[in-house]
Formats: structure tokens, sequence, C-alpha cells
């Protein structure tokens, strides 16, 4: 059975993909991909660090072969992300002034946007641009831009791209106060005449620790504004997250306290995971009406991101398939469902 085929009436199934995951030299993910997904994000490819190489140089090979791959596999692709404080280019760092910043976000934006308009169907325009208090993010592009500057990209993007769909995307922003900013961003963009049609919730959550009934709330407050709700960079793990930044940069790969699962997860966790992953997809079915994508933050357990953050050189548990490629307890639970 696959996770695509199961849900295909209620809403895609996606994943991220890696660069060698588009070049095919994951087998794991070679086989399930195409198999079980309709859908995929880039992971990485897609962010501005990785496009601009330098102040007007552009370098679309990865992408190129992203958009190639979807084609080839009837996989959507949305692409992530345009305006993020995180992985920009070096050489933005350099930036003093806010022209020049200006003309590197509507450069960004234009080119990039311009390029896979018609060929992505959606796009992360804006990533991450909140706090958990709700209040907007002191990054350069709010510093130097000033806070118009969101409902600058959704314009910008719309006009290079006046098909795809555009999203704002956020982690936490299904806990109240981070959602009301979310809220205020979706409004500010509608007041301004501007087109937005999603807004996207990361979805990595803990095991055991799942926000269920804000999510549902999310769901709610976001469709009741004529939004698309989509789960962009779904994961549940399995190991302590919160640390304090000291507390990171001491813990290394041995520290069992941070890593206790290195030889396998225990049938107790693996069921609660299972649980987990049964429970969401069961409200993600009561809102199939609401939800556009649902997308898992990686193929199989062995190349999430999560084996390396916070803290490199951990074995993590997120994901529905495992290092073996082979579908996990929560695999079954979901498609169960159906
Ligand atoms: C992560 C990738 O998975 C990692 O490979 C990379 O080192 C850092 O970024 N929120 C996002 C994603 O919007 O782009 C992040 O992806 C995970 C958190």
């Amino acid at each position: 059975p696959s996770l695509k085929e199961i849900f295909r009436k209620d809403f895609l199934i996606g994943t991220a993909l890696s660069w060698p995951q588009v070049q095919e030299r994951d087998p794991i993910a070679a086989r399930l991909v195409p198999e079980q997904f309709n859908a995929a994000t880039p992971e990485n490819l897609m962010k501005a660090e990785e496009l601009r190489p330098s102040w007007g140089e552009y370098n679309f090979n990865q992408a190129d072969a992203l958009i190639e791959y979807g084609r080839k596999n009837n996989i959507a692709i949305n692409a992530h992300t345009l305006i993020w404080h995180s992985q920009m280019p070096a050489f933005t760092r350099r930036i003093q002034s806010a022209d020049s910043l200006r003309k590197f976000f509507n450069d960004h934006i234009k080119t990039v946007a311009s390029r896979y308009a018609g060929k992505v169907q959606s796009w992360d325009v804006v990533n991450e641009a909140l706090n958990e208090d709700g209040t907007l993010r002191k990054s350069p592009y709010l510093n130097k831009l000033g806070d118009n500057y969101i409902v600058d990209a959704f314009r910008l993007t719309a006009a290079a791209d006046p098909h795809s769909d555009l999203y704002y995307n956020d982690y936490n922003n299904e806990q109240p106060k981070k959602r009301a900013g979310c809220i205020e961003i979706i409004k500010k963009v509608k007041a301004a005449g501007v087109k937005i049609d999603g807004v996207g919730i990361q979805g990595h959550w803990h095991v055991g620790r799942v926000p269920f009934k804000e999510i549902e709330e999310s769901i709610q407050q976001y469709a009741a504004l004529g939004v698309k709700v989509a789960f962009t960079e779904l994961d549940i793990e399995v190991l302590p997250r919160n640390f304090s930044g000291a507390e990171v940069s001491q813990r290394m790969q041995s520290d069992e306290k941070s890593n206790p699962y290195v030889n396998g997860l225990p049938d107790s966790i693996q069921k609660q995971l299972a649980d987990d992953y049964e429970n969401l997809f069961k409200l993600f079915l009561k809102y199939r009406d609401q939800i556009s994508r649902v997308t898992m933050w990686g193929v199989h357990d062995g190349q999430s991101w999560l084996n390396g953050w916070p803290i490199r050189g951990r074995t993590n548990y997120p994901l529905l398939f495992d290092r073996q490629g082979m579908p996990k307890p929560a695999f079954y639970s979901v498609i169960a469902l159906k």
C-alpha cells in the first residue's frame, strides 16, 4: 500500500528531498519516493545560500534537476523557500544599506519565481518570520526593509508566478500566541490586496507531546480566513531537544541522556509514535477539505535532519520508514485509517 494512493482524494502526500535523493543516489529513497509520494519539497537546494554563490550569480543546476525529477515521477514541487533569515548566502552578511538588501530581495524573488513559474505547485514565500510571542522576528529583512517586507514578498512572487499557490510557513504557529501573529500576517497581506493562498504549519513535534488541541484550533482559525492549511515539514522526534545553547555545545554523540536509542527504539516508544501519527492523520482526515498537503520532512529515519539537530551524531526515529526503508508501525497505523 502507498500513502499517496490511500490519501489520494484527501490531500497531497509529500516528502522533503535532499540533493543525493534527487540524483537517486539514496537507494532507499529512489525506491520509496515514486511509490509513496506525490509531492516534494527541496530540503535545502532551493534556499538562497544554495541558489546564490555570489552577487549577480545564480546556480540553478540542482533546482532544475529537482523540477525534472518531479516531472518524471509525477510529483508536485513545493518550492522552499524565497525569504528566510536563515541559510542566506554568505555575501548577504556584508550588506550594509537598506537599498542593497532591497535590491537583493527584489532580484531574488523575481529571478527565482519567474524561472519556476508554472513549474512548481506552490512557494513558501516567507519562512519563519515570527517570534514565539507572535511579534515579528528581528531579521535583516525586518530591520532594514521594515515590517511591510512580508507583503512585498508576496506581491513580488505573485507578479512573477501568478498561478502557483503562495504560502506563509512557520513552526510552532499552531501555538496560540504565534498563531495570532500568523493570522495578522495573513490579514495584512489580504488587506493590501495581495495574493496569499495558504499557511504552512511545519509540524516538527515530539513523541507524546503532539499539541493536538492547538493543531485543531489552528486548522479551524486559518481556514476561517479563507486560506488552505498545509503540514509542510512533519516529523515526530523521540529524543530530548530542549537544551540550552551551552548544553548543546557540551553534549556529544556518546551522551546517553541526549542519545538514548543508538541500539534501537523500545517497543513502548515505537507504539507511542504510531499512536501519535495515527491521531494526527485522523485529525488531518477530519479536515481534509481544509488541508492541501501533508509533507514528511524526510523519506526514512536514516537521513532525517533530526539525527544531526540540535546535536550532531544522534540516532533519531521521527519518520514513517525505518533505516532499511521498511514501513514502521506508525506507517501501518496511518494507512489503517482508510
Ligand atoms: C533544515 C534541513 O532539514 C537541514 O538539512 C539543514 O541543515 C537545516 O535546515 N525549518 C525549515 C527547514 O523551514 O528548511 C529546515 O530544514 C528545518 C526547520
